[in-house]
């Protein structure tokens, strides 16, 4: 299947109508990755949810400690992938996570956009290492992360609280020595993607 054109763009405010659309349709596409909250789903994906997690997400990224960007499949809103937890000094660390609109996957969106933001981060970004963890039982984003060129370094046991229990996480990384030309440039290489 050929997706579309993949880009990032930055979050807006204005995302509320598409974001929760997509993710009150999507509850049982992503309700079991994602980490436990308090609430009711569709409390928690409501319109009016958006604007407070839009301006937490916007206060992190003005402070250097998040990446947060829309994925767009030919301009239309499919997602959202985010750099989180971003550690400088001599660390230069950060994890990855992401979801995709269910009427956009199977496509290479997911692999595309990690592709696009780990260049990103490590260009612009001035990141080192990015770690991404996935449950065990998640093989499509181990797929989309051993596309981009991640490593698997291990298991984390019981790790995360996700879908109302511990859960344990593979973790996955890479660091900037291991892009080469780019991630990007790595899947347009391998005829994942083209540049248009
Ligand atoms: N078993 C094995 N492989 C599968 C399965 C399956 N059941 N379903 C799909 N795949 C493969 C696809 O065939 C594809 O691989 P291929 O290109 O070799 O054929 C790959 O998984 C998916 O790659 P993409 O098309 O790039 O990814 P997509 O745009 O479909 O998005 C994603 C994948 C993000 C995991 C999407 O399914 C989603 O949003 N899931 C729910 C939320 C989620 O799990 N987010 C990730 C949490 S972990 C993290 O953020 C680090």
């Amino acid at each position: 299947m050929r997706a579309g054109v993949v880009a990032l763009r930055p979050i807006r405010v204005r995302d509320a109508g598409d974001w929760s659309r997509i993710r009150l349709r999507d509850q049982n596409h992503l309700e079991r990755w994602e980490p436990t909250a308090p609430g009711p789903w569709a409390d928690r994906n409501g319109f009016w949810s958006w604007p407070t997690q839009w301006l937490a997400l916007r206060g992190l990224a003005r402070r250097g400690q998040c990446l947060p960007f829309v994925i767009t499949v030919d301009g239309d809103y499919a997602g959202q992938i985010t750099v989180g937890n971003v550690i400088r000094a001599s660390l230069r660390s950060a994890w990855i996570g992401y979801w995709v609109s269910s009427t956009a996957v199977g496509g290479g969106v997911a692999t595309a956009a990690v592709a696009l933001l780990v260049d990103h981060a490590f260009s612009a970004g001035g990141l080192h290492r990015i770690e991404a963890t996935v449950r065990p039982e998640n093989e499509p984003s181990i797929r989309v992360l051993t596309k981009a060129g991640f490593r698997q370094e291990g298991l984390f046991q019981r790790y995360l609280d996700v879908a109302g229990d511990w859960r344990d996480h593979l973790c996955f990384a890479i660091t900037a020595e291991e892009t080469g030309p780019g991630l990007a440039a790595r899947l347009v290489r391998d005829g994942r993607a083209e540049y248009v």
